[in-house]
Formats: C-alpha cells, structure tokens, sequence
C-alpha cells in the first residue's frame, strides 16, 4: 500500500509530462500494463488475509480507475496537440497573391491566316479548308501542270503512293488544290479564300520550310480580269501591310494562270530605296497569281466561254516575315515562346 501510494503520487506528473502519444503508451504500460505493481499486487491478492482482500482490492481498482482516467485526459490533449501542429504545417496563406495562370493565344502563323481569311470575308468571300493528303490528279493535273513538270518529281513532292498515275496520293504542295476541290464541287460564282498547310521536299532555309501554310484565293465569275485581280490584291496589301506599302505585279507562269504574275511589295525595310533585306531591289516578292487558265475551269467542268477568274496563293510565314521583320523560317516553327510571346 505504501509503494501504490507512492506510485499514486508521483504518477499524475508522469502522464502529465508525456511528450507525445508513444511517451504516453510506455508510461500507461508501467502504471497498468502485465508487469505494473497494481497487476502485480492484484495477482497475490489471493495470499492476503482474507479480510484485507476486499479493502486492498478496492484501493487496486480505485487506484487503477484514477490512473486510467488521467492516461485518457493526456492521450486526448496530445492527439488535439498533435492534430494542430499537422494543420498549422498544412496552412494554406490565403493572403499570399495568386500564381498568375498563362493564357494561351494563336500562333503567329494562325494569326495571319485568319487576319487575311477576314479582309477577304470583309469582300464577301467564303472560307474553305480540305485535306492535306491529296490525289496528284487535285494538286497537278487538274490545275493543268503536265505529266513532265519537274515540280512532281519526288525531289519536290512528298508522295505518299507513287509511280501509278491514275492514283498517285501525295502531301500537298499548294493550296492551290482547293480551287479544284470547290469548284468540282460547287457552280460560280466562286469567291473563296483557302487556308492551310503544305508540304514540299524542300531543305530549311532562311525562307524555306518542309512545312509551312499558304491561303490561296479563287474568284471565278462572268467578266472577271486581270484588272480586278490586280484591285483586290492593292485592297489586300493596303489591309494588310497599311497604305504606305506600294504593289507591282511582275510577269510570270504558273501552269494555271495564264496570264501568270508574281506581286511585289515595296520594302518594308528600306521603303524601296533598297537595302540587304530586299537585296537591293526596293521589292520583295510577295505571292503568285494570274487569270485561272481555261483549261482549270474545264477540268472541272466550268464553261469557260462564260466564266472567268482570277487566282492567287500566298505564303502565310512570309507575309508574317515582311510585316514583322522576322528573318528565319526556323522561328515559326521552334515555338520558342521568347519569339512567339511578342505575338500575343
Ligand atoms: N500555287 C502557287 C505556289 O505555290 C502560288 C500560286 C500562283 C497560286 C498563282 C495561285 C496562282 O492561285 O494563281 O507557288
């Protein structure tokens, strides 16, 4: 009796300062567990007088009860102890200012195609889009290029099936396709502009891409000239590149034109007083373009004693190139965002 009350006094201090839960179950485990003096004095309860057994055995259980009430308050403080300290490591600062989240925006090239495709909507003109995979038939044939034109040989072309003239499938060069494909498709009036992504076996240079976009342009009516051939492009370059920019058009050939033209613009550089950038000349060739060549229009079974048109495709890199000065092909195409952030 006289070590429980010992025990008993010294105990609520130890519970007390148990640091933590796995302090607390070695200290619960000495004051109740198998080998505590109260387990122990309850198993020789038996070799006491039998008088004294049920006072000493009460004082046990009292004994027991207290302890175990005081081990309870401590192992509730210390999982409230430990549960704060898990917050207040978690803590979230909602004062703290927001991570800005980046927007995404078009790529330049994707810009310039729907800057140009709206001036050409902004004339009444149609937006369409076709396959980059073609027949032979939609990127030459029918756009009146022979069977010798040295831009069909594999050394120009990406074929996908080669060799079988009548079902030759390639990657298409131009978009030029898309005049056949509308037009095979729909009676004139035409007025379409045509967007999208070539294809040439051509190496990477400075102005040249494997890869890269044009938009092509098709206006197939009764009475349509060269005249207004030449109108449209000057509304399009004044939209495009502002009224300061002035237009040539040089004689050319395309197999689908005839005439054919190549336009020029005057140098944005040097404003054509002629510098490195336009190679001295005061111009930069610009796009191609023409009258639609009759035997287009009979291809797809167009009267072209009633019907004319005329024609163009640009490059939709180089007319970034010029406006923006941009000096690689290589930019568009590297998705460096230190480039492509100053086109937001
Ligand atoms: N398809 C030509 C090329 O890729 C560009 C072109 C020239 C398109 C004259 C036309 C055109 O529609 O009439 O070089």
């Amino acid at each position: 009796m006289d070590q429980l009350k010992t025990l008993l006094a010294a105990a609520s201090d130890r519970i007390q300062s148990a640091p933590d839960l796995e302090a607390l179950r070695d200290v619960e485990n000495e004051l109740l567990g198998r080998k505590s003096l109260i387990a122990e004095s309850r198993r020789s309860l038996g070799s006491l007088p039998s008088e004294e057994r049920p006072i000493v055995g009460a004082q046990l259980n009292e004994a027991h009860e207290r302890l175990s009430v005081l081990i309870e308050h401590r192992r509730v403080e210390l999982e409230r102890i430990a549960q704060d300290s898990l917050l207040l490591g978690d803590r979230v600062d909602i004062t703290l200012p927001a991570r800005e989240l980046g927007r995404g925006w078009h790529h330049l090239v994707t810009q310039t195609l729907d800057e140009v495709a709206d001036i050409f909507v902004s004339l009444g003109y149609g937006v369409v889009t076709g396959p980059e995979v073609d027949t032979a038939w939609h990127n030459f044939d029918a756009l009146n290029t022979p069977p010798t034109h040295p831009s069909r040989l594999e050394s120009d072309t990406m074929y996908i099936d080669y060799g079988d003239p009548d079902d030759e499938l390639l990657l298409r060069t131009q978009t030029s396709t898309m005049q056949v494909r509308y037009m095979e498709q729909n009676d004139p009036p035409v007025y379409i502009v045509a967007p999208g992504r070539c294809y040439r076996t051509d190496t990477l240079d400075a102005t040249h891409s494997p890869v890269f976009h044009q938009i092509e342009g098709l206006a197939v009516d009764e009475n349509v000239t060269m005249a207004d051939l030449k109108g449209t492009l000057a509304y399009f370059m004044r939209e495009f590149l502002g009224p300061e920019r002035k237009i040539r058009l040089l004689p050319h050939f395309f197999p689908f034109t005839e005439p054919s033209a190549e336009m020029h613009v005057s140098c944005f550089s040097c404003d054509g007083s002629g510098c490195r950038v336009c190679s001295r000349s005061g111009w930069i060739e610009l796009l191609g373009c023409g009258v639609v060549d009759p035997h287009v229009l009979e291809a797809v079974g167009y009267d072209s004693s009633k019907y004319s048109g005329f024609a163009f495709g640009v490059g939709a890199e180089r007319l970034a190139m010029v406006r923006h000065g941009i000096h690689h092909i290589r930019h568009f195409f590297e998705n460096d965002l230190r480039v492509l952030r100053q086109f937001t």
